[in-house]
């Protein structure tokens, strides 16, 4: 029988999820076949109901659904449960189990990659979604020394930063947390000293309204940080080529898109994700799509 896993989102025109996954399964000769699911709010439930049939192994769950989701399966693990966002979903004999790869994407990247290391550093945080929230977690529990969010609706940044808080009080973390508007002089001040700003925002992502947008003016940013924008469509981001012009360092979207991808790729099949693979199928994928 073939067995299907699908990455639910809406729009997802320009996924390479399903280029980088299918090489995986491929790869392996399983006869599995990836695909994608384009799915509006009004059928979220039924979609991810259907995920309870036995051809299908699980899910990949994409912007705007990565919060909703959690509400709507079986168990959530506790990583996720903390988060608040759900990006994986694996079918274990009709019982959904939620996960969150994006942390550990994230923090693979930005150790392997961008050879950061976030112990004891100061960090911004741009937006408040889904994306942001598991970034800030797995930064708070690599201990960094301050995390600062900042996001254009205050009460959601208000909100993720006492989720935070609340968490650090209970594990003994002693990392300094504040929630900033987003106007220029709560900016400045904010920004000042900080080794890394991590774009969590769909701002300069291809093919939205604001594909053209940086969620900083270059002016903000400081030679010698790391600024990591999460977007990865297109690879140099509106963001990332200010960041450069002003001598800082950057790093894109990708590599975490696959490594968030590799651990789901795991948790579905049990196999370990070849990396070597994945990633230049996800690259060649984005070329293809004009990234
Ligand atoms: P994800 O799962 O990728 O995090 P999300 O939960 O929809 O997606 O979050 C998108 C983030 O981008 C939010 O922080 C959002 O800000 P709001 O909380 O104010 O909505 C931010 N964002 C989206 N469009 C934006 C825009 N035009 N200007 C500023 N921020 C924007």
């Amino acid at each position: 029988m073939t067995r299907f896993i699908s990455v639910i989102g809406y729009p997802l025109k320009h996924s390479v999820s399903p280029d980088f996954q299918q090489a995986a399964l491929d790869y392996y000769k399983l006869d599995i076949r990836y695909e994608a699911q384009e799915v509006k709010t009004s059928d979220l439930l039924s979609a991810i109901y259907r995920l309870r049939q036995p051809q299908n192994l699980g899910a990949n769950i994409t912007v705007p659904y990565k919060e909703e989701t959690l509400h709507l399966i079986d168990e959530v693990d506790d990583f996720a449960s903390m988060v608040g966002a759900v990006n994986t979903i694996v079918n274990r004999d009709g019982k959904l189990v939620g996960f969150n790869t994006d942390a550990y994407g994230f923090l693979r990247a930005l150790r392997d990659d961008a050879r950061f290391k976030p112990e004891n550093k100061r960090v911004l945080v741009l937006g408040a979604g889904g994306a942001a929230r598991a970034v800030c977690f797995a930064l708070l529990q690599e201990g960094v020394g301050s995390l600062i969010i900042a996001n254009r609706t205050m009460e959601k940044a208000i909100s993720l930063a006492s989720s935070l808080a609340e968490h650090a009080v209970n594990n003994k973390i002693s990392t300094e947390i504040a929630a900033v508007p987003r106007q220029k002089s709560k900016l400045t001040e904010a920004i000042e000293n900080c080794q890394l700003i991590v774009n969590c925002t769909s701002l300069g992502m291809k093919s939205s309204p604001h594909e053209e947008k940086s969620p900083l003016e270059s002016n903000l940013i400081t030679k010698g940080a790391l600024v990591y924008d999460l977007v990865y469509n297109p690879i140099e981001t509106p963001l990332l080529r200010i960041a450069r012009e002003a001598g800082a360092n950057t790093i894109g979207g990708l590599p975490m898109l696959v490594y968030q991808g590799a651990a789901s790729f795991e948790l579905w099949t049990d196999r370990e994700a070849p990396l070597d693979i994945m990633l230049p199928a996800a690259r060649q994928a984005l070329i293809k799509i004009g990234g």
